[in-house]
């Protein structure tokens, strides 16, 4: 079998293994994919300034992130319906994240339930709520709480579902409708096809588990529309629930940044989905130094990581850590456990070098003087890169 040496080559795997209908899934950004390829773009636009004759014989990528200890500045985002990837596919993120050392975020839309990822967990886990009614809501965080999960991140950019033109155009969604095309997309993927019928659909385990009693909540489940009221004043509501960390996903703007510190979040992650939902969105990474330096709080990043050097780039402009969402995936759909292993592995090596290269023995000691700098900031400058979903 051919080496697998980077990101791009777990995706390469990735997309042989899966039918075309759940790799679309997998891969694609929301209408014309402008922000799909922006994300990417932007970190390939910052460059480093390294600095040499500095001793690099000893380096060192362990973080702090959130207070407790990580072997690197690594968090796994949450992801939903990981288990048509691979069989168990949450678990098999958890395990990987534990044994590396760094936290895992579980999705409210998961296939494997709250409970049993916490106990088939072997480090820190996270849990993502996605807000489709604010009683069920409720119940989804009193579990995560029971169940041991030590931060809540509450995802802020899908009021609304994004359109995604590959998902529309193969009639993707949940239960997956079977046709004609999809069933020779199965045969086509033998691999996939014999892993689905082992293992069986994968189901939204949270919904599935959960004890409804009441038709509203009942209605709420059965048309899985999200809350698109939830809003500023509804913040204090979730702060007062949750007593642990809190951290809110898809902020963009610096003033928004502030406002969740104030409204008592513990941290943001910038993100705009990975280009899922809102198609020309800035990129997090063009407003990552500006937030950093605006609160007193840790920033997170992710969108478009697909490299060690881009998150020795986030580190330097101000990151805590970055969540890595498409780039673990194509390891799962590669080969589960084991190619997620092998993804960390490489992104860990990539970062390792990058710090060598640059002359900063600890990632702990990035700053943004580490990069090219014009004026006040760090610089970018226009250059052409190729479309990534060739
Ligand atoms: C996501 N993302 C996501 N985010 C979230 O808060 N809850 C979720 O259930 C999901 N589901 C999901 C499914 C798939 C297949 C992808 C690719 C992404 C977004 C995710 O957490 C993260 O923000 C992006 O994936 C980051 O961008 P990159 O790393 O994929 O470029």
């Amino acid at each position: 079998m051919k080496k697998l040496v980077n990101v791009a080559d777990f995706r390469a795997s990735a997309k042989a293994r899966l039918p075309r209908m759940v790799f679309d899934y997998l891969e694609g950004g929301a209408e014309d994919e402008l922000g799909l390829r922006h994300n990417q773009d932007a970190f390939r636009k910052i460059k480093f300034a390294p600095r040499r004759l500095v001793d690099v014989s000893v380096r060192n990528m362990q973080v702090d992130i959130l207070g407790k200890a990580a072997s690197a500045p690594l968090v796994i985002a949450p992801t939903g319906l990981n288990g048509i990837f691979w069989p168990d596919g949450d678990i098999a993120l958890a395990r990987a994240a534990g044994n590396f050392g760094i936290p895992f975020a579980l999705s409210t839309a998961s296939n494997a339930s709250i409970e049993e990822v916490a106990n088939a967990a072997t480090g820190e886990i996270w849990f993502q709520l996605y807000v489709v009614h604010r009683r069920l809501a409720e119940l989804l965080v009193r579990r995560a709480l029971a169940a041991g999960y030590t931060t809540l991140i509450l995802t802020t950019d899908v009021g609304v579902n994004g359109k995604r033109e590959r998902d529309l155009r193969n009639g993707f969604g949940m239960p997956m409708r079977y046709s004609v095309k999809t069933i020779l997309d199965g045969v086509l993927h033998p691999r996939w096809s014999l892993d689905l019928v082992t293992h069986g659909m994968p189901q939204l385990a949270n919904f599935a588990s959960q004890d409804v009693q009441d038709t509203e909540l009942q209605a709420a489940l059965m048309s899985r529309q999200m809350d698109a009221s939830f809003a500023w004043n509804d913040l204090k509501w979730l702060r007062d629930l949750w007593p642990h960390k809190l951290l809110i996903k898809g902020i963009s703007r610096v003033d928004d940044a502030r406002r969740c510190i104030e409204l008592g979040a513990d941290g943001v992650i910038l993100s705009n989905h990975g280009g899922r939902q809102l198609d020309s969105a800035i990129a997090p990474v063009e407003v990552l130094q500006e937030t950093a330096r605006s609160i007193a709080a840790p920033v997170f990043i992710d969108s478009g990581i697909r490299r060690g050097s881009d998150v020795v780039k986030a580190i330097a402009l101000g990151a805590s850590a970055v969540l890595l969402g498409r780039a673990t995936l194509y390891g799962l759909a590669s080969s589960g456990e084991a190619g997620v292993n092998e993804v960390l592995s490489l992104l860990r090596s990539e970062i390792d070098t990058t710090l060598a290269q640059v002359g900063c023995p600890s990632a702990s000691q990035l700053n943004p003087d580490f990069l090219w700098k014009r004026g006040d900031s760090f610089a970018t400058e226009p250059h052409t890169v190729d479309p990534v979903s060739a």
